[in-house]
């Protein structure tokens, strides 16, 4: 069945105490809406809408950035979360299938929990909202269960003292038939304590209609919402220790894990070797047998087999290392690829460059790709022999086998095979460092008799 994912974002986030609006505030390396995202992907939507209020702009240029496709509909004043489905519902207009309904400050709502609500809907409930056991179900809306079937959902500040008492609360998470839900968001209504249209308040007009809701329940883990910088870091460290246990499982071997750290979207191929203190930010990729040393940050790239990286490597957007590629200490690399057994060892930035097969690259070798306007290219072939601090100065090819000497400052291209020398040739003056240092040492006398040793 078709679904449309409608991400409730608009709210301000205000106990963050930031600029930024809530849903923007990072993840496992992405903004905490990509991680909504990426749980209502598990539905396979055809729709994509995000409701923005706080920060509209920001909103919406983040989520395009993750997917061009999102559509945006901005909420002018925040009027309730059945407020908020409600502005998207225009875009719906003669949908045919689910509504699935998310929250962007809620990241962790596992892809497993809405394919068994899809198949709840499937068994023949209209709507299907997600509960959960709340260890303390404070201010969360309760669940007003009748056998299997929902009866409606009371918000804590609207309930009786009965109702409070209810242990299963409401995520907040919601699928339903359009056809259903389209025509009861609009017989909301606000008159209740805190005067906002409850998008809850849909439950118990559906079974007045006579339609069936249903509940489906998860780990109240799940129902994580972000509120305060504290709940940030906490959800932070929730996330990366079940990154570490995900990749332990996964045949990956973290010495000291506790210090690793990952993205939403890294992969890891089976028995990697992750030393101590590295740092993954997002769209990176691991091949199995890879060795990422101490004290490395990874981000865009892709390590393939046999490679080895750092101690003390960075790898940026767009760096490509082939088998058996090393990529040593202090070393940068950027929108560059290193084809297969080339060595970039020591010291050096490789940037928008191609590096060919068994090249070795010395040490401070740098790509001065950038002339302060624009980026351009550094082409090295294969088996080339970069000198040790080489400048190259982009845009320029050095061919295949090919030997720069030390110290150069290559600005034009340099054949196959050939060697390239660009640096002021050596003279030696025999006997004159002795009389310099003669003449200083007479200087600083006269100057102040201070030692001459100094
Ligand atoms: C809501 C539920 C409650 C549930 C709880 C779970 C209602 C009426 N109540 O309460 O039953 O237990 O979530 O956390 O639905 N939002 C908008 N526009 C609005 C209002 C809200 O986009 O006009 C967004 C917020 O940014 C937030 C989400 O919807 O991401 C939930 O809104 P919030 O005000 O936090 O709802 P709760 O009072 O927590
Ligand atoms: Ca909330």
């Amino acid at each position: 069945m078709a679904t449309a994912l409608i991400i409730l974002a608009a709210g301000q986030g205000t106990r963050m105490n930031s600029d930024l609006p809530k849903v923007l505030h990072s993840l496992g390396g992405v903004p905490l809406l990509a991680h909504a995202l990426q749980s209502g992907a598990a539905a396979e939507p055809e729709r994509l809408i995000v409701v923005t209020g706080h920060g509209g702009e920001a909103v919406a240029a983040a989520a395009h950035a993750l997917n061009p496709d999102i559509e945006i509909v901005h909420q002018e004043e925040q009027l309730g979360t059945g407020h908020a489905v409600a502005a998207a519902a225009p875009r719906l207009e003669g949908f045919e299938g689910d509504v699935l309904v998310l929250y962007g400050d809620t990241p962790f709502i596992r892809p497993e929990t809405i394919t068994r609500m899809q198949a709840a809907r499937r068994g023949g409930h209209d709507i299907v909202v997600l509960g959960f056991n709340a260890r303390e179900p404070g201010r969360y809306g309760r669940l007003v269960m009748n056998g299997d079937q929902l009866e409606r959902i009371v918000e804590a500040r609207d309930a009786t003292a009965e109702e409070r008492a209810i242990s299963l609360c409401n995520s907040g998470v919601l699928i339903a038939d359009a056809s259903v839900l389209m025509p009861l968001l609009e017989r909301l209504e606000p008159y209740n304590s805190s005067g906002e249209y409850y998008l809850t308040d849909v439950v118990a007009l559906a079974r007045e209609a006579g339609h069936k809701a249903g509940v489906v329940i998860c780990d109240e883990a799940e129902t994580l919402g972000i509120n305060t910088r504290e709940e940030l870091a906490r959800a932070e460290s929730l996330f990366q220790q079940e990154k570490r246990r995900a990749a332990a499982e996964n045949g990956i071997t973290l010495i000291a894990p506790e210090t690793v750290f990952f993205a939403i979207d890294t992969v890891i191929g089976r028995d990697a070797l992750i030393e101590p203190h590295v740092v993954f930010g997002p769209g990176v990729t691991v091949e199995s047998g890879a060795r990422i040393r101490a004290f490395s940050h990874l981000e865009g790239c892709h390590v393939s087999r046999g490679a080895v990286v750092g101690p003390y490597a960075r790898l940026r957007p767009g760096a490509e290392l082939a088998e058996d590629v090393r990529v040593g200490n202090f070393v940068e690399i950027k929108n560059a690829r290193i084809e297969e057994g080339a060595k970039v060892n020591h010291l050096s930035y490789v940037g928008d460059a191609r590096v060919g097969e068994a090249a070795n690259i010395g040490a401070g070798t740098i790509t001065c790709n950038y002339d302060g306007v624009m980026k351009h290219h550094t082409d090295i072939g294969a088996r080339a022999f970069i000198g040790s601090d080489t400048m190259l100065v982009a845009p320029v090819k050095v061919g295949d086998g090919a030997m720069t000497a030390t110290g150069s400052v290559i600005t034009e291209d340099v054949p196959a095979e050939a060697l390239a020398i660009a640096r002021a040739r050596q003279e030696v003056k025999p006997g004159l460092a002795k009389k310099l240092f003669a003449r200083l040492r007479a200087l600083k006398a006269k100057a102040g008799g201070g030692s001459a040793k100094g």
